[in-house]
């Protein structure tokens, strides 16, 4: 089974920048924001109302969700892991909200700073409010597949998590492989249980590309079912509690994966790998992916 369609979530703004060390000028993730959501993305991760302690990188969003042309056709998401980040995140005006928790203790813990239930606990005002507000809400899963301090996750883990998701209400759920070490036939396993509990037409895959898996993944997560993924233009990202999870995978990659096969995306490949190119040259460093640099030397 292969679908005629896909979703992708470009996450770079917030996926791939939180883990730069040196401060990105706002001026510089509002543009980033306004060229990817000019070239078709149907959602686009924006900001982040978490912790400045914690994620300094990301403090600035309210002034991004404020200087951004908003493009119709595009929702704009961004994590928030209290009630403090939802009512800045509506005031910032956000359409949808991202409950982000993990199938495993130890990187719920470093992360943020709790365990799973404790954070499902603390997800549940966030998620009531979500819904009194009409605001979209997502479930990420981080270390869906494996964690950085325990091995393996359980995939019961994963499937408990996102049936609890599910029961607060969320509109998405993603099961997030946060440190890249999954193939693809645990993956399709992995996805199968998932969507044994949660309707696949809303489970999406967050794929890293640190062992070189992640179109390996996303092909066996199309086979079983799902039609949503998330991406990183330049393959930008990583996450700063998950020691060696190098890129997001590529969304320059993706797309050329899946319009090769013929599954739409209404997203236009060129404009994106112009955006890696130039976000890239922001960041002082050549753009990590392997579509946007062939692209480049034609
Ligand atoms: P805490 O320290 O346990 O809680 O943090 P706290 O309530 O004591 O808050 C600490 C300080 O932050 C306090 O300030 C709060 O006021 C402030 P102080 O009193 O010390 O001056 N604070 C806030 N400030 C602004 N906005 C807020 C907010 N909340 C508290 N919303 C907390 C707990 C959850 C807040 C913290 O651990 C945190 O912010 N964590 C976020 C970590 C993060 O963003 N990680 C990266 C995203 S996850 C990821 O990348 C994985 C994913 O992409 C999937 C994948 O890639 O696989 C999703
Ligand atoms: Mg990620």
């Amino acid at each position: 089974y292969l679908p005629s369609k896909v979703k992708i979530v470009e996450v770079g703004p917030r996926d791939g920048l939180q883990n730069e060390k040196q401060f990105i000028d706002t001026a510089v993730k509002i543009e980033l924001v306004d060229r990817l959501s000019a070239a078709g993305f149907p959602n686009v991760e924006a900001a982040s109302f978490v912790s400045p302690k914690w994620v300094p990188q990301m403090a600035d969003g309210t002034e991004v969700m404020r200087g951004i042309r908003r493009r119709p056709g595009t929702v704009y998401s961004a994590l928030t892991p209290n009630l403090r980040g939802f009512e800045a995140a509506l005031a910032a005006g956000i359409d949808e909200v991202v409950i982000f928790g993990a199938a495993s203790e130890a990187f719920s813990q470093r992360n943020i700073n709790c365990s799973i239930d404790e954070s499902l606990v603390r997800f549940e005002p966030v998620a009531q409010a979500a819904k009194a507000a009409g605001i979209r809400l997502r479930g990420s899963i981080s270390c869906a597949l494996a964690c950085p301090y325990q091995g393996e996750t359980p995939i019961a883990s994963a499937v408990n998590v996102a049936q609890r998701l599910l029961a607060m209400g969320c509109d998405e759920i993603d099961v997030a492989d946060t440190i890249g070490t999954g193939t693809a036939r645990r993956v399709y396993d992995v996805m199968r249980a998932v969507t044994e509990v949660v309707d696949p037409a809303r489970v999406s895959g967050h794929f890293h590309d640190t062992y070189g898996q992640a179109l390996a993944n996303i092909l066996a997560a199309m086979q079983a079912g799902i039609t949503i993924f998330h991406s990183s233009v330049a393959g930008l990202g990583g996450c700063p509690y998950a020691k060696g999870a190098t890129g997001n995978v590529a969304t320059e990659d993706v797309l050329y994966m899946l319009h090769g096969m013929g599954i739409e995306t209404g997203v236009d490949l060129d404009a994106v790998a112009d955006i890696g190119h130039w976000i890239s040259g922001q960041l002082g460093r050549k753009s990590s992916s392997r579509a946007g640099s062939a692209l480049a030397a034609r």
